[in-house]
């Protein structure tokens, strides 16, 4: 099977459609689990949207601003044109100073963000049989790529993980949208107990995946991209991996990829990436052995 195909996606963000930097206002603000599920008034950032771009958000205000790089978080979901303007949904996890502050925010609050950013997902030409694997919030920006598959025909089946319930992103999402939806908590509090890393080889088997989309920590990307090479598949993996400047300058993000040409070397996942083929990139370098 040829390889997705991303030359279309690459134009696309490096044009002068490129990112653009709003002030956005809140427009609503919801728990969901643990997370916090934000909708932002964002013009022009979802008109120039691809599943797998990300936003910067400068967090933080005061005098604790300026202390603070800005912090990534995934595109949800897009709308382009609605009552309020163009929007788009973050999906918070509080776990330190910055994702805390966003997802006090209220409605009506104003935040300063960049984005579209980053590389999106690689799309078949093809209608092929893809799995898409999304750990916790990860798993946020699979459903846009969902409906884009879905629309070339793909078959879709998605695996998705977590520690427990509460960090579950998506899983009712998932059912309404994909042909079959397996869940996994590490407590067994949904679905079949373990980890995604633990039954994504047997998943990839099972539905004989061809393109296997993953997003998630590192030990469950490289995980989903040893099933994809060991069954013969493609994959593209979404890196998290902590960007100073998000916008290509600083090379503060570098992450080590076996090119084309067999050669190592050290690219930026913000720029670069964040989507790499997951036979590409360096695991054990990266700190995933
Ligand atoms: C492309 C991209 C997309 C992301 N999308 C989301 C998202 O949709 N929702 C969401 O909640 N978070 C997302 N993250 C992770 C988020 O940007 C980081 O967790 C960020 O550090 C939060 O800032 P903080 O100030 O709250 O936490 P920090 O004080 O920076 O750190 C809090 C904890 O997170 C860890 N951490 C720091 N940087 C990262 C990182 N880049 N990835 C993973 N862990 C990190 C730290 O070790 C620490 O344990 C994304 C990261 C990237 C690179
Ligand atoms: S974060 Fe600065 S180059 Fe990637």
């Amino acid at each position: 099977m040829a390889p997705p195909d991303r030359s279309g996606a690459d134009r696309e963000v490096t044009s002068e459609r490129g990112p653009v930097h709003v002030v956005a206002e809140v427009l609503s603000a919801k728990k969901l689990g643990a997370f916090r599920h934000l909708t932002l008034v964002a013009p022009g950032v979802a008109e120039r949207y691809r599943p797998g771009n990300f936003v910067a958000v400068s967090v933080g205000d005061g005098p604790s601003r300026g202390l603070l790089a800005r912090r990534s978080f995934w595109i949800h979901r897009v709308r382009p044109t609605g009552s309020h303007g163009a929007t788009i949904e973050l999906v918070v996890e509080p776990t330190g100073v910055g994702s805390t502050w966003l997802a006090g925010l209220s409605q009506g609050d104003r935040v300063e963000l960049t984005g579209p950013l980053g590389r999106p997902f690689a799309q078949p030409k093809e209608p092929v049989t893809c799995l898409l694997v999304g750990e916790g919030y990860a798993a946020a920006p699979l459903f846009p790529l969902v409906e884009r598959l879905r629309e070339r025909f793909c078959v879709v089946t998605m695996l998705l993980g977590a520690p427990d319930e509460q960090h579950l992103f998506g899983a009712l999402e998932a059912r309404r949208s994909v042909t079959e939806v397996k869940v996994v908590t590490a407590d067994g509090s949904v679905g079949t107990k373990g980890t995604i890393a633990q039954v994504v080889g047997e998943v990839v088997q099972k539905v004989e995946a061809d393109v296997v989309y993953a997003t998630g920590s590192r030990e469950t990307l490289h995980a989903a991209a040893l099933a994809a090479e060991e069954q013969g598949a493609w994959s593209q993996t979404a890196l998290e991996v902590a960007q100073p400047c998000a916008t290509g300058l600083c090379h503060g993000c570098a992450v080590p990829v076996v090119g084309e040409d067999g050669v190592g070397r050290r690219v930026r996942a913000c720029a670069d990436g964040p989507v790499f083929r997951g036979d590409r990139v360096q695991w054990a370098e990266l700190g995933v052995s």
